[in-house]
């Protein structure tokens, strides 16, 4: 048994007959979170009238808890018709109105309401769209780099490929261009994102790319089906990036590769400002683990890769400097990692003014730095593959 604290809560509240669960709920087995179960189902048989259960501060649920959770709810509805539940969810996470909705349209006592105020740690930061723009022009970066690596790490024209955590569609659209695989799924679990990158492509008439709505750490994917599995900037905003791994390695065909991009945030640097740049990235790292995601991951990747069975594992870094194109785009990145680190998560956090003013001015320096005639600005990234034994 773990000893480590589950990363979700289930508790019910009688003054609001209200069942509140919060946080990230992927078992790998129904076993694993019988209490929660146990809870849900003994409050549910014991009040009458009408039951709340308040999904808005569950981040991420699994198939597996879903499943088990969605049998419970629908049981309960057909054993006392007369009982209400609303499940309350939130805009702010995208797939858990649509998911519960399909649940409650097979049940007439179940309904759904939604909340649009609340706001969450944690990922849903990266799946807000305001994170758009920053994904869409750190890919541009990070291309001019990535497009030289990957034919070492195994990518050429003709493949079976999968980019999950496709995220906006970006990485997949250069890929499908430029290596033209003979297949492309593209998976994301956040509805905005795959509806954005579906018009781009529209847009940019590019065709072929299956984008795909799933849970990459439990996709309903086949397994040995792909040559190549890319996975960029996601195991480390995963709680259990280890899951999500063996996920990669499931549908990689045996002789295939999985590369993955991770980063260290505390290594980001410039110049002039050195230390207060470099103050400010390792509390970026911090700020992360507190909610759960481990930007440190990149040079973790050899580990990663190995632990989870690959053999042939290649790792390569990189750093996105100021000098590579426009120094405006990094300015750019930059200003929108400001935005929503000390913006939004760091208020989230609780942090005080005096802390968020120190922790904005690295940001401030850093763009200082990029955007200085004779100033150098670094983001250092982890490109790493391994092979899936024959
Ligand atoms: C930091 S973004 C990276 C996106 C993209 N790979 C890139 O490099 O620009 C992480 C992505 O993982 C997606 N994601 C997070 N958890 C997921 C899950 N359980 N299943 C599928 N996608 C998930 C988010 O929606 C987001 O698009």
């Amino acid at each position: 048994m773990s000893l480590l604290p589950l990363p979700f809560t289930v508790h019910f509240d009688p003054t609001n007959q209200e069942l509140l669960l919060s946080g990230k709920m992927r078992p790998e087995s129904a076993a694993e979170i019988t209490d929660a179960l146990k809870l849900v189902q003994q409050s549910l048989e014991k009040y009458s009238g009408v039951v709340y259960v308040n999904v808005k501060r569950l981040t991420h649920i699994n198939m597996t808890a879903f499943a088990a959770l969605a049998d419970i709810l629908a049981a309960s509805s057909r054993i006392r018709p007369e009982r209400k539940i609303v499940i309350i969810t939130s805009s702010v996470v995208a797939w858990s109105t649509s998911l519960f909705q399909t649940l409650a349209a097979s049940q007439p006592s179940l309904s759904v309401e939604v909340y649009d105020s609340a706001f969450y740690p944690g990922q849903s930061f990266v799946e807000d769209e305001t994170f758009i723009p920053i994904l869409r022009t750190q890919t541009k970066m990070t291309w001019r780099h990535e497009r030289e690596l990957l034919p070492r790490h195994g990518l050429r024209s003709g493949l079976v490929i999968a980019d999950i955590c496709c995220g906006i569609g970006d990485f997949a659209a250069l890929v499908q261009r430029e290596f033209k695989p003979a297949r492309l799924v593209a998976l994301d679990h956040s509805v905005r994102s795959l509806e954005y990158a579906r018009r781009v492509a529209a847009d940019f008439d590019l065709q072929g790319i299956e984008y795909t709505y799933g849970d990459a750490s439990q996709m309903l994917l086949r397994d040995n089906q792909f040559d190549f599995v890319t996975c960029r900037h996601s195991l480390q905003i995963f709680n259990r990036p280890e899951m999500l791994l063996r996920e990669l390695y499931r549908i990689c065909k045996p002789g295939g590769r999985v590369y993955i991009t991770n980063e260290k945030n505390s290594h980001c640097l410039g110049e002039p400002h050195a230390e207060s740049i470099k103050w400010t990235y390792e509390e970026v790292a911090k700020l992360f683990k507190h909610f759960d995601m481990d930007v440190e991951m990149g040079p973790k990747s050899r580990h990663l890769l190995a632990d989870a069975g690959f053999d042939n594992i290649k790792v390569d870094s990189f750093m996105v400097t100021n000098l590579d194109g426009d120094p405006q785009d990094f300015a750019d990145i930059i200003e929108a990692w400001e935005n929503v680190y000390a913006g939004e998560m760091a208020v989230r956090r609780g942090d005080s003014s005096d802390f968020i003013r120190r922790f904005r001015q690295g940001f401030k320096d850093h763009v200082f730095a990029a955007l200085h005639p004779k100033g150098y600005a670094g983001w250092p990234i982890w490109a790493a593959s391994g092979r899936k034994p024959l």
